[in-house]
């Protein structure tokens, strides 16, 4: 039977249509299941609509974080996904949501963690004067950005860039690099050892 992914956002979806394209031309090979935001106006919930793709708001305005979660947990178990793939979505999950997902939650951060976690990582690098910076795709867990690494890839900073110029090219690093990761983790050719994950051959 197909895996299935389930993709969570809550704004333009680039990611999200980086995995999508990657689903279609057969280099993931599973189907997503369902894209749920939080957001009602999220860009990426309307790429999903357009695209065919299940998708849903469970809107997180006036209710607790264990009362979304709760939700969350509920409507992803409805659609049994092997792996649910953040993908700018803007929202802290509960322990209990991480209890219920362990070891099947990815992320995407715009850093070479850990390196500058949490919001505008971009500018924060940029800010920092660092050389390298880049995006992580890591596995999700009760802390903020830092479950075990799956895969990064490197991104030079010029002299010439701005945060905006820089946070382009970052972009175009994780849309190559989510997806592969995402067939990594479904292909279950690696291992977790303490934090590392390493990759089987
Ligand atoms: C990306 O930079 C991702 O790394 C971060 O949020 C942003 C989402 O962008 N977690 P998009 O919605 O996928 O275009």
């Amino acid at each position: 039977m197909k895996k299935k992914l389930a993709v969570l956002l809550s704004g333009r979806g680039s990611n999200f249509e980086a995995i999508a394209r990657a689903v279609r031309e057969g280099k993931i090979d599973a189907e997503i299941a369902v894209v749920i935001s939080n957001r009602p106006d999220a860009r990426g919930l309307e790429r999903a609509r357009e695209m065919g793709i299940p998708s849903l708001c469970v809107p997180s305005r006036g209710v607790t974080r264990e009362e979304y979660d709760e939700k969350l947990i509920e409507e992803l178990r409805r659609h049994n996904p092997d792996l649910i793939c953040l993908a700018g979505f803007m929202r802290l999950l509960s322990p209990a949501f991480i209890a219920a997902f362990r070891g099947r939650i990815l992320n995407i951060h715009p850093s070479l963690l850990p390196a500058f976690p949490g919001l505008d990582a971009q500018r924060q690098a940029f800010d920092h004067g660092v050389r390298f910076t880049g995006c992580t795709v890591h596995f999700v867990d009760e802390g903020l950005d830092s479950g075990p690494i799956v895969m990064q890839a490197a991104v030079p900073v010029r002299d010439d860039d701005t945060v905006e110029t820089l946070a382009e090219r970052i972009l175009e690093a994780e849309h190559a690099t989510y997806p592969r990761a995402i067939a990594l983790v479904l292909s279950g050719a690696y291992r977790i050892e303490g934090r590392r994950v390493v990759h089987r051959k």
